[in-house]
């Protein structure tokens, strides 16, 4: 959740990654430094015990050495291994589709005008383990209406660089390469879907999808692409990389749902990192009071 009000803060300001490394500490700190420790509806509904054990921080060290990155390696240690490959700067978005500013901006232009939050949000892969990562990044809600997309924009496709010199993996044919993602539009202009930049209060590393990746907490991980280089507005679904590759088993939606097994493991449990007993799987990943209202009417089984 957003743990404090970033609008007056630099970017620059934000609490040192030391402090991270005991919760309490840092939530003494934040509001010393005069932030507003915003715990959110979700947390307010739960005991501050409960809240504080779900929220505790998976360490740098495993959000950097236990990732998917297919583009980097397959197997959990292969991204952090390719580190240094993907050279993310310098680094252009091209906007494209149904909008009235179309073109290719260089990352800083992108960014514009933007100030970096914190929040800390639950991570939950459709393989069943889960983290919480400090993330830093903005709302992609703040960025989209700049380029001022039209009635037409039902849809917004995120495309990853496509470079199999920096991105070995591309060299194999384990996916169709670019990987694609895709969010309705209110989904994309969600208060919760964040455009990334770094985590524990440095830039993202390569393997976390340096220097660019969504992060949409309420559906499985690999609905947050990384090393985004283009975003595109549609008047249909886009086609996206998992559900193109096994449709049956990975949905376009993919809301985290503990009643809606995969077809071949159940979603009703999950393993934090750092964890050695399982724990319930939340639907939405927790966030339902914030993003349930996205799908009123809408059976979850089917539109999986
Ligand atoms: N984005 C790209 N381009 N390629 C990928 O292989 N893996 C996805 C997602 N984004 C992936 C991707 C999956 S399956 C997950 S669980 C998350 O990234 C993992 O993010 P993390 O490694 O930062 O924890």
């Amino acid at each position: 959740m957003l743990i404090k009000k970033p609008t007056d803060i630099a970017p620059s300001e934000i609490t040192p990654p030391e402090l991270y490394a005991r919760r309490r500490e840092f939530l003494k700190s934040t509001a010393a430094l005069g932030a507003v420790a915003l715990l959110g509806p979700l947390i307010a509904s739960r005991t501050a015990r409960a809240a504080e054990d779900d929220l505790k921080l998976t360490p740098y060290k495993d959000i950097t050495s236990y990732n998917n990155f297919v583009e980097l390696g397959s197997g959990k240690t292969a991204p952090a291994r390719a580190n240094g490959n993907l050279r993310a700067k310098p680094w252009s978005v091209a906007v494209a589709g149904h909008c009235e500013k179309p073109g290719v901006y260089s990352l800083e232009d992108f960014l514009a005008g933007q100030m970096a939050e914190e929040r800390i949000y639950r991570l939950r892969c459709v393989e069943t383990w889960s983290m919480v990562i400090p993330w830093l990044g903005i709302p992609l809600n703040k960025i989209l209406p700049r380029f001022k997309p039209t009635a037409d924009a039902k849809y917004v496709e995120f495309t990853t660089l496509l470079d199999p010199e920096r991105m070995p993996g591309q060299q194999s044919r384990a996916l169709k390469w670019p990987y694609v993602e895709g969010l309705r539009i209110d989904e994309a202009m969600h208060p919760l879907t964040l455009l990334a930049t770094g985590l524990y209060g440095k830039d993202l590393l390569d393997q976390n999808g340096a220097p660019l990746r969504l992060v949409v907490p309420w559906k499985y991980g690999f609905k947050s692409i990384k090393s985004i280089v283009k975003i595109n507005f549609t008047d249909s679904p886009p086609r996206t990389t998992w559900n193109l590759e096994v449709p049956d088993e990975y949905g376009f939606y993919a809301n985290v749902n503990p009643n809606v097994d995969h077809p071949r493991w159940s979603q009703k449990k999950e393993r934090r990192i750092g964890d050695f007993f399982r724990r319930d799987t939340l639907i939405f990943n927790g966030y339902a009071e914030q993003v349930a209202g996205l799908y009123k009417g809408m059976d979850l089984k089917k539109n999986f």
